[in-house]
């Protein structure tokens, strides 16, 4: 049974999801809300993550080294990363020292470079490789349910990984944190690079104070 897949993320006024105040603990508040076994997340934002938060220059340690010990008892998600071109060469244990996720797995596909794929292996990061240039993501996530026991996912991305979701139908819901701003024209919109259109029924909205508004949507099938 595939996972069920929600894309969740902040966007302002005019679609876009970066160039204005994000409310990062309203994000994960709501995000985490959904008790997901696994968070995707896309290579390029989980760069400009360690870029824009994190000092990019700080070095593995040994320990960073090692796959922390799996309790089946621990109910945090894993973060999963989609990163076919090995983006995070050098980065991933940034992410494996987060407190808010129990493990690191990387998807990867066949065109992904050797020495990208070297590292994982050295550093014991599990990895999913399937898809001819980029992640074949309905079959990744298929094994992740398969492997990882992954029945939710929440997708905490940009644009582009959310736009591949949608594309090829793999995408369930949408949570939107909707926030009074106009980010302006040249910003990343999250609907930006749909070429297919889609229709959506409402789930549920609410109000979260400050103007900002949750949406959740289903996809029509
Ligand atoms: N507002 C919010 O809630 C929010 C949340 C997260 C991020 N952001 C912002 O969004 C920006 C990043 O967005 P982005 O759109 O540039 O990057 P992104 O969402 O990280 O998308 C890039 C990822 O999508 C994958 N991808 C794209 N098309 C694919 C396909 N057809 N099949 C398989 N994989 C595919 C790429 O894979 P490969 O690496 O394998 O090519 C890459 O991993 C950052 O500035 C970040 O700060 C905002």
């Amino acid at each position: 049974m595939p996972p069920r897949v929600i894309i969740h993320t902040t966007v302002s006024l005019d679609g876009a999801v970066i160039g204005f105040d994000i409310d990062i603990g309203l994000h994960y508040e709501k995000l985490l809300s959904y008790h997901p076994d696994a968070l995707l997340v896309g290579s390029t934002t989980a760069k400009t993550g360690i870029e824009l938060f994190l000092d990019i220059h700080e070095p593995e340690v040994p320990a960073d080294r090692h796959r922390p010990p799996q309790d089946p008892a621990d109910k945090r998600p894993i973060g999963v990363f989609v990163d076919s071109r090995g983006v995070l060469h050098g980065l991933l244990h940034f992410y494996r020292r987060l407190e808010h996720t129990r493990d690191v797995v990387v998807l990867v596909s066949e065109t992904t470079p050797e020495e990208y794929l070297a590292y994982l292996q050295e550093r014991e990061y599990p990895s999913i490789r399937c898809g001819a240039e980029r992640v074949d993501l309905a079959a990744a996530l298929g094994e992740l349910a398969g492997r990882f026991g992954v029945e939710t996912v929440v997708s905490d991305s940009g644009s582009d990984l959310n736009a591949a979701l949608m594309e090829q139908w793999i995408a369930d819901e949408i949570s939107l944190i909707v926030t009074p701003a106009i980010a302006g024209a040249g910003q990343k919109t999250l609907f930006g690079s749909v070429r297919t259109p889609r229709t959506m029924e409402l789930i549920s909205s609410a109000e979260l104070g400050e103007g900002r508004m949750h949406l959740r949507y289903r996809f029509r099938r």
